[in-house]
């Protein structure tokens, strides 16, 4: 049987704006689609992977640090549960991006070096993405630290007594998870870019690849990690 659409093509609409239909309307198709360079002033066709690649990931970075901002107010009013209920969302928008890279390797190195002459001195560290992040996580730490204090409990206290402390208690996974997520971030982006461009050789910034290689495994959250060995030693105490 042929596929056909099953609502009428061009049935009413009820969106004003740019667009044949209220999908285009609302979603800003005609706004969104005109973003990229066309054939016409591209110096290699791969640029049009490496803008795609690039701006959806500004746009999943976007809607991390919106949720975010969120998840702060709601931190502040001291509820935390509502707080949870968005948290998740913010590594899965990181893991979007991570998955994103994947793509940039599907282009060959050689035509990579075409589409680089075309970025100027155009660089991740200028990515508002990113440095919105690098901003906001921060933030989320501490809200969670002032909630903590406010219980009077250390951080092993915290993990002892899981059970008694629940939501603080997945609070602090939350904040791991998203840190584990950018560091996972990093790793990738560091095996594209050696993928691409090589180890000894610098970025359109002039920040040698190795650096981003030996800022891999930087940390938002150091003492979730610490807490960690703690509990170890905690528990290796007793017996
Ligand atoms: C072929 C693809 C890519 C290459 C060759 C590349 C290369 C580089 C290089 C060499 C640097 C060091 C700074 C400089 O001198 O420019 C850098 C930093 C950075 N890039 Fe990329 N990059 C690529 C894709 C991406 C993508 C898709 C994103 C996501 C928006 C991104 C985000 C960043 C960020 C945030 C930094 C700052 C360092 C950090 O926070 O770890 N890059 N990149």
């Amino acid at each position: 049987m042929a596929y056909s659409h099953p609502m009428t093509y061009g049935a009413d609409q009820v969106l004003t704006g740019s667009g044949n239909s209220d999908y285009e309307r609302y979603i800003r198709t005609n706004e969104l689609l005109s973003l990229q360079k066309g054939p016409d002033t591209w110096g290699h066709r791969d640029e049009l992977l490496f803008t795609v690649v690039h701006q959806s990931s500004e746009l999943w970075l976007k809607l991390a640090i919106a949720e975010s901002h969120e998840i702060i107010v709601r931190l502040q009013a001291g509820d935390i549960s509502s707080a949870l209920r968005l948290v998740d969302r913010i590594p899965m928008c990181v893991i979007n991006a991570t998955q994103n890279l994947d793509m940039l390797e599907k282009m060959s190195p050689w035509d990579y070096q075409q589409v680089r002459r075309a970025l100027g001195h155009g660089s991740g560290f200028d990515s508002p993405g990113f440095n919105g992040i690098r901003a906001v996580i921060p933030q989320l730490g501490v809200e969670f630290h002032r909630l903590l204090n406010a219980e009077g409990i250390s951080l092993l206290d915290l993990f002892v007594h899981h059970e008694k402390h629940d939501q603080l208690y997945r609070l602090a996974e939350a904040l791991i998870e998203i840190d584990e997520r950018m560091i996972n971030w990093r790793h990738r982006h560091f095996k594209v870019v050696e993928r691409s461009i090589g180890l000894h050789v610098s970025g359109t910034q002039g920040t040698p690849v190795e650096v981003i290689g030996q800022l891999r495994d930087k940390s938002f959250f150091p003492e979730l990690w610490d807490v960690r060995t703690e509990i170890t030693n905690y528990a290796l105490k007793d017996e």
